[in-house]
């Protein structure tokens, strides 16, 4: 059985004290669902806290970045190998950073192994801008972010992968324009087929891919029950507490639904 994945990114917003709060309303109305895994990924100076905070029945914690080498004279970076006892999930070549940190190629497929050699699971974004949709460069964009962050995997690490498919345009801080449905059902049976034909039928089976841009609660069900969706990556509407609780309730309404329950996927 899959679990469906629902990550909140908190981006850089959220104080110590704020965390913990967002934390304590989240615990009180997110039930405990076999099925449903939920991440949270706060900031780097409040995963510590939070991790002592947290009913990890309920919750995991994911860093937003780390740095690709496991130790030395990198002044202000943290590595991954700091966060394997903290974090199960790091992301890893998020827009944001692509874009405003100029995290190249190499960097992403770097940052993908020092988290596998470590243990820890990474979520893997990648996504087209406006220019390069408008361009008809999608899938080329696509190809080539897994190919080369994939690239020094075996099929078996490639299995453990999550790759989030954040189409930028759609990002809310972005241009925030709503995919529709069937745009990202298009991308996401692109992405597996990348997999497939890159690292075989097992892999591509197993990996799971999620998506993320503007969701909130009133949408996710619409990406949610597109095959082949394992979860969703969420910005804004996750530090809202309804919101998120919203959309992780959707997304157990989703799996149960009944028409889902004859595919022998869910126990
Ligand atoms: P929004 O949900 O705010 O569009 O952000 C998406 C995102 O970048 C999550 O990583």
């Amino acid at each position: 059985m899959k679990r469906t994945l629902i990550v909140g990114n908190w981006k850089m917003n959220l104080d110590t004290s704020q965390a913990s709060l967002l934390v304590h309303r989240l615990e009180e109305r997110i039930k405990i669902h076999q099925d449903i895994e939920v991440v949270l990924a706060p900031s780097l100076l409040t995963l510590q806290p939070l991790s002592l905070q947290i009913d990890r029945r309920k919750f995991r914690l994911a860093a937003q970045n780390a740095y690709l080498k496991d130790e030395g004279a990198f002044t202000g970076e943290v590595s991954f190998t700091m966060l394997r006892d903290l974090v199960h999930y790091v992301i890893v070549g998020h827009s944001e950073r692509r874009l405003y940190f100029h995290e190249d190629l190499d960097m992403v497929r770097d940052k993908v192994a020092a988290a596998i050699r470590n243990e820890i699971t990474p979520i893997l974004c990648v996504g087209e801008t406006q220019v390069e949709r408008r361009a008809g460069e999608t899938k080329q964009v696509l190809h080539d972010q897994i190919m080369s962050a994939l690239s020094n995997l075996t099929d078996q690490e490639v299995s453990e992968v999550v790759i989030a498919y954040e189409p930028v345009w759609a990002i809310s801080t972005f241009s925030g324009i709503l995919a529709k449905p069937d745009e990202v059902k298009q991308a996401l049976v692109f992405i597996r087929k990348q997999v497939e034909d890159l690292y075989g039928s097992r892999a591509a089976k197993k990996i799971r891919v999620l998506y993320g841009g503007s969701v909130d609660d009133q949408i996710v069900g619409g990406y949610l029950e597109i095959e082949g969706c394992d979860g969703v990556l969420v910005g804004g509407a996750s530090l809202n507490y309804h919101k998120f609780s919203g959309i992780v309730e959707k997304a157990y309404a989703v799996k149960h639904a009944p028409e889902k329950e004859s595919d022998g996927e869910d126990s």
